[in-house]
């Protein structure tokens, strides 16, 4: 998809990531943590804030058109990029980064277990008082039910599978966490019905 469709999310950073940025901002954090961040227009925005950013995504194209825009922009000595798929364990150390955020990757084609399993990792990785900001399509969404139906309320439309998100999984993945805001938003033409979830390891 990167590769036919270059920087394919634009060049403007998301509203979730703008609004991670100021709490990342007060809450004195170095260095950021970003999961899925395909071509980087968040993660350029961290790093146009100040913050030092660590960018993963399982597509090396994605991060291909990241780094060549750091560079063009002045900011590459700010950001670090490592092609990883978050079925499998983080490769970084306990406690490493200040924050984490991820826009619309814990709603992608990941069943439930999974899931866990990447928020139980983001919560290794987190230095205690860490905030993660994640975003998930949820089943207030108007593709939620359509397309073809794989289980666990993933749903596949036009190419893309989805996992809807209710709110008794949100609640499930801050356990152990002090779950700080639920925010419903809407992105892009569809609209895409979203939550942004914020939740503070303690
Ligand atoms: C909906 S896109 C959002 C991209 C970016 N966060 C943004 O908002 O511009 C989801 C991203 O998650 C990545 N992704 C999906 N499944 C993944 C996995 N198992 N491991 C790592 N990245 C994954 C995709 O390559 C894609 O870049």
């Amino acid at each position: 998809m990167y590769e036919a469709n270059p920087h394919m999310y634009g060049d403007d950073a998301s509203a979730p990531a703008r609004h991670a940025a100021e709490r990342f901002a007060a809450d004195g954090t170095n260095a950021v943590l970003e999961l899925g961040s395909g071509h980087g227009r968040d993660a350029l925005h961290f790093a146009r804030r100040g913050f030092l950013v660590h960018a993963t995504d399982f597509s090396a194209t994605a991060l291909d058109q990241l780094r060549t825009r750091a560079r063009q922009e002045g900011t590459a000595d700010r950001i670090s990029t490592l092609v990883h798929d978050v079925r499998t364990p983080l490769p970084l150390p306990d406690g490493s980064a200040d924050a984490a955020f991820a826009h619309m990757l814990l709603c992608m084609a990941l069943f439930t277990e999974q899931i866990h399993d990447v928020v139980t990792e983001i919560r290794r990785v987190l230095r205690p008082g860490g905030r993660l900001v994640y975003t998930a399509r949820h089943t207030g969404d108007s593709h939620y039910g359509t397309g073809i139906d794989h289980g666990d309320d993933i749903h596949e439309h036009g190419g893309f599978a989805v996992h809807y998100f209710d709110r008794a999984l949100v609640d499930s993945l801050a356990r152990g966490w002090n779950l700080a805001e639920v925010h419903a938003f809407e992105e892009g033409g569809l609209p895409r019905k979203l939550w942004r979830v914020e939740q503070v390891k303690p």
